[in-house]
């Protein structure tokens, strides 16, 4: 089945989807339910939240509750697993192409931080300095700047240094991690990463070879100081949608290597400020809240740039309300604002026309001002001693308590 949907990801027109574009179709809107259909995968739906719940004793986090990670790959397999007292490893990653991060990029690794809290299990971390030297004009020694600055974000959403091990490919790669990716590649065909990946004859093959170093991190023998002998342990991903192929072209090689096919917990993407056709791109800096960005920057961004639902006129809007569908700041507060009560209490007010798209607007500058202030405090506390700890290929004994 899987391979189905690759061909149909050549032929759909009009939607971009893949790990380096992302584009609705003309003036629209990223259709999700086509998303799943095409790539395959299923619809998280309430009761996996639930089951969350009953199984770690604790609320499930925003982003599940709201339904920002919206797909999935065997996640309730790994709840069976997990039921059974099998536990199971955390697998992320970042290609390191700026120096901030958006708000964007946040979301996974905020998840990740949960879901390792949660389940207490270990996570591999992949900074993919080899992939950005590869897609992008970048020099191999600033990707691996940009990977270390990067890590300092990473290890500022808090993650346990007990459970975590944060790798660089240009430092990591080699060993059974190397072993690893020429048993994939070899069972991966030219035409089959073309249909998966959409690589063309003038693309060079650095790209074309790429694609198992992001695959293997998925097998626990690629990490022999951690996972000796567990070449069983199951894997999860957590991850934007957009990285789906990469590990639709892993699952489909991974029972012809004996190993266990990887399970993922998928996200929407966070829009652009001008509205929902994409995502939040590091390259525009209009259309993206970065952490470090100054309270004065978000209010001017907020108030100048996120689209508003509401309609033209204070008569109208009255009348009216706002179409919270397609209104940014809505959607904003979706992802960050963490009270049910106020967000279904702006939502109602602001859709009936009674509150303005102003008012919406102010609260959204304190809650994204909120999020950023302490990202930027844990930030600022990170050392390069830790970045240098957290890197450390070195055994995790605590990684499952
Ligand atoms: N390709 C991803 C990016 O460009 C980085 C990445 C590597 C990743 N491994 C991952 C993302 C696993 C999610 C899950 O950002």
């Amino acid at each position: 089945m899987e391979n189905k949907e690759d061909q149909n990801l050549l032929q759909e027109e009009e939607q971009v989807v893949n790990p380096w574009e992302v584009k609705a179709k003309d003036g629209g809107k990223i259709d999700y339910d086509k998303l799943i259909d095409k790539f395959g995968c299923q619809r998280l739906d309430q009761s996996l939240a639930d089951r969350v719940q009953r199984l770690t004793s604790r609320p499930p986090h925003i982003f599940l509750r709201r339904g920002v990670f919206f797909a999935h790959r065997d996640f309730n397999e790994i709840l069976d697993a997990y039921e059974r007292g099998d536990k199971f490893y955390l697998y992320t990653g970042r290609g390191p192409s700026s120096e901030a991060l958006h708000l964007g990029h946040l979301i996974p690794f905020m998840f990740t931080k949960y879901l390792q809290d949660a389940f207490k299990v270990p996570l591999v971390i992949q900074l993919t300095d080899d992939e950005k030297f590869l897609w992008k004009d970048l020099s191999i020694e600033e990707s691996q700047r940009l990977a270390r600055e990067n890590a300092k974000d990473i290890i500022a959403c808090g993650f346990d240094i007990s459970k975590t091990f944060i790798f660089s490919d240009f430092d990591y790669v080699g060993g059974a991690f190397y072993k690893n990716m020429v048993k994939v590649a070899r069972c991966v065909t030219y035409n089959k990463v073309v249909g998966i990946f959409g690589f063309t004859g003038e693309d060079h093959i650095g790209k074309v070879s790429f694609p198992p170093v992001q695959a293997v991190p998925s097998f626990p023998s690629s990490f022999p100081h951690l996972f000796p002998g567990k070449d069983d342990l199951r894997c999860l991903i957590p991850c934007a949608i957009d990285q789906d192929p990469y590990f639709r072209m892993t699952r489909d090689v991974a029972p012809r290597l004996g190993y266990q096919k990887p399970a993922l917990i998928e996200s929407l993407f966070f829009p652009a400020l001008q509205g929902e056709t994409g995502k939040m791109s590091a390259s525009d800096k209009n259309s993206a809240i970065y952490v470090t960005d100054s309270f004065k920057e978000i209010e001017t961004k907020v108030m100048s740039y996120a689209f508003s639902g509401g309609q033209d006129s204070k008569e109208l809007h009255s009348k009216y309300g706002a179409n919270l569908e397609v209104d940014i700041s809505i959607k904003y507060l979706n992802f960050f604002l963490e009270d049910d009560a106020e967000l279904e209490h702006i939502k109602k007010e602001y859709g009936a026309g009674r509150m303005f798209t102003g008012q919406v607007k102010n609260r959204l500058v304190e809650v994204l001002n909120e999020v950023v202030e302490r990202h930027r405090r844990a930030r600022a506390a990170v050392t390069d001693e830790m970045v240098d700890a957290f890197m450390a290929v070195r055994p995790l004994p605590n990684m499952f308590d």
